[in-house]
């Protein structure tokens, strides 16, 4: 029936957003589906060069996903650089992608930002390396928020490029699994701006690692507007709408359900209602988390453990690339 390849950077905390958009979805497919997740960490160094503070967000997001439910038993959960083989495949696949289909990546342009001379080339080649993470695994599904979908495309383009060139059908064509409700979480600040890890203001979004007062707080001073009653609009009322969207994604019931209950209540108390249903599903995370990071040796184990049985299945998929492409073997 498939396998599904996900990734996550470990640039700062894990949000609202990611766990909206994306964990929550990975916890449940583990039900149906053969699932790997990623720490990726090659992906997080384009940004992110302080070695200590890489190291400590890898093992965080380690915690949060496990916190989260990802069950280390049912699925695969390991590091990127601990397996060789998304390099190795990064290279095959920037000789097949095209320096046009880059160029038209919207995610390089917000982030190499104006001074595009001095952006490091990897995050420029970025899409490659996650098209890499996926085909390497012959995953079929890959469940991730709405930003993502560029890049998806990208990695369909490139396993059709491969696929033509080097040897019918190696690579399954990835589908996006763009899931749920809270597909594009917005920033507490600003209703139209994306909820993002590289915000430099932290009230623009809650972390699974903030504590109940925190995420009061945050919601509390969340931006909203001046209409009576919380009404679902994203043109008009892009903040009341982005909390109506949290509310229904946590609370998992249809958003217009949850529309219908606050239309005639007051910002003030839509956001303590929220800020309570949000401590309710977040805390338990929250605590399950400082628990594993208590014994870092456990998930040191879990990451090793999810590496090596990575690897068993990347490597002949890399053999087979090899093989195509004309590489000799060294055996
Ligand atoms: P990253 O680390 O930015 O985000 C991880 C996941 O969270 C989703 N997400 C959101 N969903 C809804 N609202 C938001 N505000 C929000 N912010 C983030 C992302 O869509 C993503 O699913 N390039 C990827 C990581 C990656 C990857 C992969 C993903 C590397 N290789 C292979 C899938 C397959 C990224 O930067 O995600």
């Amino acid at each position: 029936q498939g396998r599904i390849f996900s990734g996550i950077q470990p640039t700062h905390g894990i949000h609202l957003g990611n766990y909206l958009g994306a964990i929550r979805h990975w916890v449940r497919l583990q039900g149906s589906y053969d699932c790997i997740y990623c720490i990726v960490d090659q992906h997080a160094l384009t940004t992110l060069q302080d070695p200590q503070e890489m190291r400590r967000n890898t093992r965080e997001a380690a915690a949060a996903l496990v916190a989260a439910g990802v069950d280390p038993k049912r699925s695969i959960l390991f590091v990127q650089s601990n397996v060789a083989a998304h390099s190795q495949l990064t290279w095959i696949l920037s000789c097949v992608a095209r320096m046009g289909w880059l160029n038209r990546m919207t995610q390089f342009k917000e982030k190499a930002g104006k001074d595009r001379e001095n952006a490091p080339v990897g995050l420029f080649t970025y899409p490659v390396l996650m098209a890499a993470d996926i085909l390497v695994y012959k995953a079929t599904h890959v469940p991730v928020g709405e930003d993502q979908k560029q890049h998806l495309e990208l990695a369909r383009d490139i396993a059709g490029s491969f696929n033509r060139r080097f040897g019918n059908e190696l690579f399954p064509l990835p589908e996006p699994m763009i899931l749920g409700e809270a597909t594009r979480v917005m920033s507490l600040r600003d209703g139209t701006k994306k909820m993002s890890k590289s915000d430099p203001s932290d009230q623009s979004r809650i972390n699974l690692t903030d504590d109940a007062d925190a995420i009061a707080l945050k919601f509390r001073r969340a931006k909203s507007d001046s209409i009576l009653g919380i009404t679902y609009d994203p043109e008009a009322r892009p903040e009341a709408s982005n909390l109506l969207t949290i509310y229904a994604a946590l609370a998992d019931r249809p958003r217009a359900e949850i529309e219908a209950e606050f239309a005639g209540t007051s910002f003030s108390e839509f956001k303590s209602r929220l800020a309570d249903l949000a401590v309710e599903k977040l805390s338990p995370i929250n605590a399950e988390m400082r628990r594993l990071q208590a014994d870092p040796g456990y998930l040191d184990a879990i990451l090793r453990e999810g590496a090596e049985r990575a690897a068993a299945i990347a490597g002949p998929v890399l053999k087979e690339a090899y093989e195509l492409v004309g590489f000799l073997d060294p055996r």
